[in-house]
């Protein structure tokens, strides 16, 4: 099947890689020159583990492209995806603005019966105010059809070939048995459906997911009160599989572009329909609170930390992705500099070049240059160089010993053996101060 995909966001490109890797000939198409230009010589502009390669896998075997021209990518396809991003608008609505350009661009340019797929998350309605579109501005006939992503950041490639379902919406009988043929080789169950449960699927699977990561991570702040152990307390929870094991690790909150994003766009929609939705409001505040929560900590220690010199290790949301939208180290640092600390933030992937903070924080380029001389540490993203660290670093480098573990990442017997001070998320019980020195 001749595809074509517009966007190579996260999304975008991910699935076009997919597509071409299960035997299609796909065409990326994006409107940033440089991006295309770089693709086409296998640069990945995202940061994604094992993308590359299969970029250049696939090109090589001609069944991959990329183009900055509506006109050119819709030429010979039989299938066109939709997958630019739909972020947060500065009211908290959710911004459409990118995709309906890129719907009226591509309605200009269809030269021939086409399905076109909505890859990017949508609001309950726009499958249908879509084909409305179509119908009025496309010289040929055009199904419009429902198709979200599951995709995880830095996991992307994993989750596109070992999915638990595919969503397809469509009431059209022709566009669905096409999908399903598209769909076929990724040997992933589908689930056919109209497009307004197709986008609702979207929308409540995400809000789910956060409300697990809320609820667990209020679990975690009534187990620092009452003596208890949040990673056996979700052990105990995750092994019943009507609750199921995942998104059950307490820590400093959500961030990302997509939770946050997501959770405040289910809200406007149910807003929009007349309803409220106080569950999903608090899961939303529970997590401002939450990724508040380490500097609550360091402060109950410290209480001053005013030129002191405060080690964030991690930078991205999570780990495996160089994103940092919605990150909460950013809050982090935001409010660390707001109380006079000399922030020396690490990250593995994320330079100082992409981010946009305070002129005196400090990108550190290695572990021991944040942690050397540092009063504190807080373990903001659990990659694996950062669960690494031993309890001789933290007492070698640093002036004092103070480490707060956002991630619950790191051994605490280990820490307290060696006297070093360590707070994790909701872990009282057995865990004792122990002086530092
Ligand atoms: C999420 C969903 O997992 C994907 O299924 C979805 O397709 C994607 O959003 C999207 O809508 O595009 P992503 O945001 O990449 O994927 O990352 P997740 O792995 O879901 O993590 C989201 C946030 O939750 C991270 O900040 C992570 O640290 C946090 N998290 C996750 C926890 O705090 N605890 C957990 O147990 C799991």
């Amino acid at each position: 099947m001749n595809i074509a995909i517009v966007g190579t966001g996260y999304v975008g490109l991910v699935t076009g890689v997919g597509l071409a890797e299960i035997g299609h000939n796909v065409t990326c198409i994006d409107v940033v020159e440089t991006k295309i230009m770089k693709l086409k010589l296998g640069i990945s502009p995202i940061y994604e583990p094992g993308i590359e390669s299969l970029i250049l896998k696939n090109m090589a075997e001609g069944r991959l492209d990329f183009t900055t021209s509506f006109a050119e990518g819709a030429k010979h396809a039989d299938v066109i995806y939709l997958a630019v991003g739909t972020p947060t608008g500065s009211n908290g609505e959710i911004e459409m603005k990118y995709f309906n350009q890129a719907a009226v661009e591509m309605a200009s340019v269809i030269s021939r019966p086409t399905i076109i797929v909505i890859k990017s998350t949508v609001p309950v309605g726009t499958n249908e105010a879509l084909q409305h579109l179509m119908d009025e501005q496309a010289a040929f006939e055009v199904s419009v059809v429902s198709n979200p992503e599951f995709l995880r950041e830095g996991m992307a490639i994993h989750d596109l070939f070992h999915g638990d379902r595919i969503v397809i919406g469509t009431t059209d009988k022709k566009a669905m048995n096409i999908m399903m043929d598209v769909n076929q080789p990724f040997r992933i169950p589908i689930v056919p459906t109209t497009p307004k449960s197709a986008e609702l699927i979207k929308y409540a699977s995400n809000a789910f997911l956060a409300t697990k990561i809320s609820f667990i991570n209020e679990i975690a702040n009534l187990c620092e009160l009452v003596g208890a152990d949040v990673q056996e307390v979700s052990l105990g929870m995750g092994l019943d599989k009507r609750i199921g094991a995942k998104f059950l690790q307490a820590g400093i909150g959500y961030g990302g572009s997509c939770f946050p994003k997501d959770t405040l766009g289910l809200l406007q929609i149910a807003h929009e329909y007349g309803m409220t939705f106080p569950l999903l409001e608090e899961v939303i505040q529970a997590n401002a609170e939450q990724q508040r929560v380490l500097v609550s900590k360091l402060l109950g220690r410290m209480e001053i930390i005013r030129g002191r010199k405060i080690a964030i290790l991690g930078i991205a949301f999570k780990p495996n992705t160089d994103d940092v939208r919605e990150a909460p180290s950013l809050k982090i640092i935001e409010e660390l500099v707001s109380h006079g600390a000399k922030v020396y933030a690490y990250d593995p992937v994320v330079k100082a070049a992409s981010l946009d903070l305070p002129s005196d924080v400090v990108v550190a380029n290695s572990i021991q240059e944040a942690l050397t001389g540092a009063d504190a540490a807080l373990i903001v993203t659990e990659w694996s160089e950062i669960r690494a660290i031993q309890a001789e670093d933290f007492k070698k480098w640093m002036k004092q010993a103070y480490v707060f573990d956002g991630r619950n990442c790191l051994d605490p017997d280990a820490m307290l053996s060696l006297n070093v001070y360590y707070e994790a998320i909701g872990r009282g019980g057995e865990m004792k101060e122990l002086a530092v020195k």
